[in-house]
């Protein structure tokens, strides 16, 4: 089983995706330095858990490692979140608390949704950063700090220097090494080794013995695009353990979110209540569209035939050439 975040390390993570693959030898070059890290992924592709494994795999395993969500952080509580404060520097401040910065010292400090940053924050970060010190509000002592930066976003900085959301010099000093990271459904050849440790995990938490998969439930998981990534993936084996009588899970126990909504009476009466008469809202995070569908599906056949296009082209019933131009369209 997969050791806890705070003991994750670089090699606990597998894969045989050749673009994860090349994400995590960029990881592991990076945890040998203490080069800036940005770590661009879709929500649930393992951010965070890369940023931990870095960590624990760096020099400065054993220190801390202090997270931060710049973009749950309103402006006015930013600067002591970030930097501490003394006792009675405001109205409230019973007690001296240490920053993000400060906690962080000799550690690795996490940047999460950097991208969604004030600008405010923006400025304070690049401040402390630049300089290696900062104050605690309240206090004119300046307070060294040594910390080994990883951040993580789910859209490109460069885009957001470009639309002017993202200071520039902020960017420079970010853009270290960029690591990025597939979405689950461009490591469609993994998917089963993926579901199959989920599973063995999940079953044996809920101390259930489970032994196969029925092939109709895994064609489910095999042609499902997957929006949520490992995190989408992780609650369905769950739920489809949980739903599980037998040793075997059948294709009723695959339920992903939508169909998870219709079979809640509250949640279900709830969309019902939001929902226009046609809504199509239940939908709208799903491209339902055949051209969508089609594509995964032959995605679906070329994976499972470990790519082989003869082979596949064959099951697909159509020529090599139709299938070469199908491969080549795949996003
Ligand atoms: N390589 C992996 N193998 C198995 N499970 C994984 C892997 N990477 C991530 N997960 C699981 O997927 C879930 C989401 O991971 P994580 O929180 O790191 O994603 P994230 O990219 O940080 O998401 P967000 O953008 O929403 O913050 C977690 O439960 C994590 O344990
Ligand atoms: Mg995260």
């Amino acid at each position: 089983m997969r050791p806890a975040l705070s003991r994750l390390k670089l090699e606990d993570i597998r894969t045989t995706n050749e673009g994860m693959s090349r994400c995590l030898r960029l990881a592991a070059v990076a945890s040998q330095s203490d080069v800036p890290v940005v770590l661009l992924g879709e929500t649930g592709t393992g951010k965070t858990l890369l940023a931990h494994a870095i960590h624990n795999s760096s020099l400065r395993a054993g220190r801390a490692f202090v997270s931060f969500n710049a973009s749950a952080m309103s402006d006015t509580l930013l600067e002591s979140q970030l930097f501490g404060h003394e006792r009675g520097a405001f109205t409230g401040a019973q007690q001296t608390v240490k920053g993000k910065f400060e906690l962080a010292h000799g550690g690795t400090l996490f940047l999460d949704e950097i991208s969604e940053m004030s600008s405010l924050a923006q400025v304070k970060i690049l401040r402390a950063l630049e300089y290696g010190e900062f104050e605690r509000l309240g206090s004119e002592r300046m307070l060294t700090c040594d910390v080994r930066i990883i951040c993580a976003a789910n859209c490109s900085l460069r885009e957001r220097v470009a639309q002017g959301k993202f200071r520039e010099d902020l960017f420079h000093r970010l853009n270290g090494l960029t690591l990025l990271i597939p979405p689950l459904r461009e490591r469609v050849e993994e998917l089963p080794a993926l579901i199959a440790a989920e599973l063995k995990a999940s079953a044996a938490r809920e101390a259930k013995s489970i032994v196969a998969i029925h092939p109709e439930a895994m064609a489910r998981l095999l042609a499902h695009d997957w929006r949520g990534n490992l995190r989408e993936l992780s609650h369905t084996v769950r739920t489809m353990v949980l739903l599980c009588d037998g040793e075997v899970i059948l294709p009723e126990n695959v339920l992903f979110s939508p169909d998870l909504a219709a079979s809640s009476p509250s949640v279900a009466r709830e969309s019902a209540e939001v929902s226009p008469p046609n809504g199509t809202h239940a939908f709208d995070s799903q491209d339902l569209s055949l051209s969508s569908a089609l594509s995964r599906h032959v995605q679906f056949v070329y994976g499972r035939t470990n790519r082989n296009q003869r082979l596949t082209a064959k099951l697909l019933g159509i020529s090599r050439s139709t299938l070469a131009r199908h491969l080549r369209a795949l996003p």
